[in-house]
């Protein structure tokens, strides 16, 4: 396979992340080796596994809508063809992680940019950047949904604005993005289950945020939610849990940001593990495994 073309590394307040060219490419479809598309269908046939009764419906139901299988990586027009009717997203090909004002400007446009290319075997558990399979699986089903689809939007546009806001606002703004759409639970009619893409895309994840007594459960917030840190490198600490897309689309897309931020400002932040007296507590974690490694 072609290389992914990467342009440098950026220091950020989570170490280096690479930073790729920003254009968007052509899935190069042809160009999969029969490796890669086994690596694809490992990866999906051992989350289909799991997945039921631990995703959320939404996620399962779109996933089959969508046609998305083991048979083969995806093609990236075949799923936008459905994305298209459902929801007027597509998937745009991009080279990796992008720096945060173009990511933001695909969403608000109802692009959802894609890694096109897909780990290597050896990665098979765990990779530190997304790729296609964390970006389609994780991502994509979900954008099929009507609510979901205009709460990314709207991410991608307050995003835009708060890139104009400088530093703090934009840190508050990713941990929203962290707590929620990478890694955030819902209670659904079943019980709690996973809609975050950093979760359904993991299989040790998808089992430990549900069945670990370690991490915190707790009912989402958003000025708490944008305090939080968090770890990129590790299961999270604490999960934030939304009653439905409805009342995240509320709690977000209606407020306007500006004075939030501004209240926020200077505001110390939480370590990931905390649990405050003003939390709505649905577990507390017992914090084995990660209560004495320090902190985030
Ligand atoms: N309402 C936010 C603002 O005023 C935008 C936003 C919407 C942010 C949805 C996140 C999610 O900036
Ligand atoms: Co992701």
């Amino acid at each position: 396979m072609t290389t992914p073309r990467r342009v440098e590394s950026q220091l950020t307040d989570k170490g280096y992340v690479p930073v790729y060219t920003t254009a968007v490419v052509e899935q190069p479809w042809a160009d999969y080796t029969p490796v890669e598309h086994d690596t694809w269908a490992r990866l999906f046939r051992r989350q289909a596994e799991i997945l039921p009764g631990r995703a959320c419906q939404a996620f399962l139901d779109n996933m089959a809508a969508m046609g998305m299988d083991a048979q083969r990586i995806p093609r990236f027009d075949d799923l936008d063809a459905h994305l298209k009717r459902a929801t007027g997203w597509r998937l745009v090909g991009v080279e990796g992680l992008l720096p945060e004002l173009d990511f933001f400007q695909h969403l608000a446009a109802r692009e959802f940019p894609v890694t096109w290319w897909i780990r290597r075997p050896e990665q098979f558990d765990y990779i530190s950047e997304p790729d296609l399979f964390h970006d389609l699986f994780g991502h994509v089903p979900l954008l099929m949904d009507p609510v979901f689809a205009d709460y990314m939007q709207a991410y991608g546009a307050g995003g835009v604005r708060a890139a104009t806001f400088g530093g703090e606002p934009l840190t508050n703004l990713t941990r929203l993005y962290w707590y929620t759409v990478e890694f955030g639970l819902i209670r659904d009619a079943g019980g709690l289950r996973i809609y975050g893409s950093g979760i359904v895309s993991s299989k040790g994840e998808s089992l430990y945020c549900l069945d670990s007594p370690a991490p915190n459960r707790i009912g989402f917030d958003l000025a708490r939610v944008m305090r939080t840190r968090y770890r990129i490198d590790t299961y999270q600490k604490t999960y934030f849990v939304i009653d439905s897309f409805q009342q995240l689309f509320d709690a977000t897309v209606k407020p306007d940001f500006g004075p939030i931020y501004y209240g926020l400002k200077g505001a110390e932040s939480i370590p990931a593990g905390d649990v405050l007296d003003t939390d709505r507590v649905l577990q507390r974690g017992s914090g084995e495994g990660w209560l004495a490694d320090g902190d985030v």
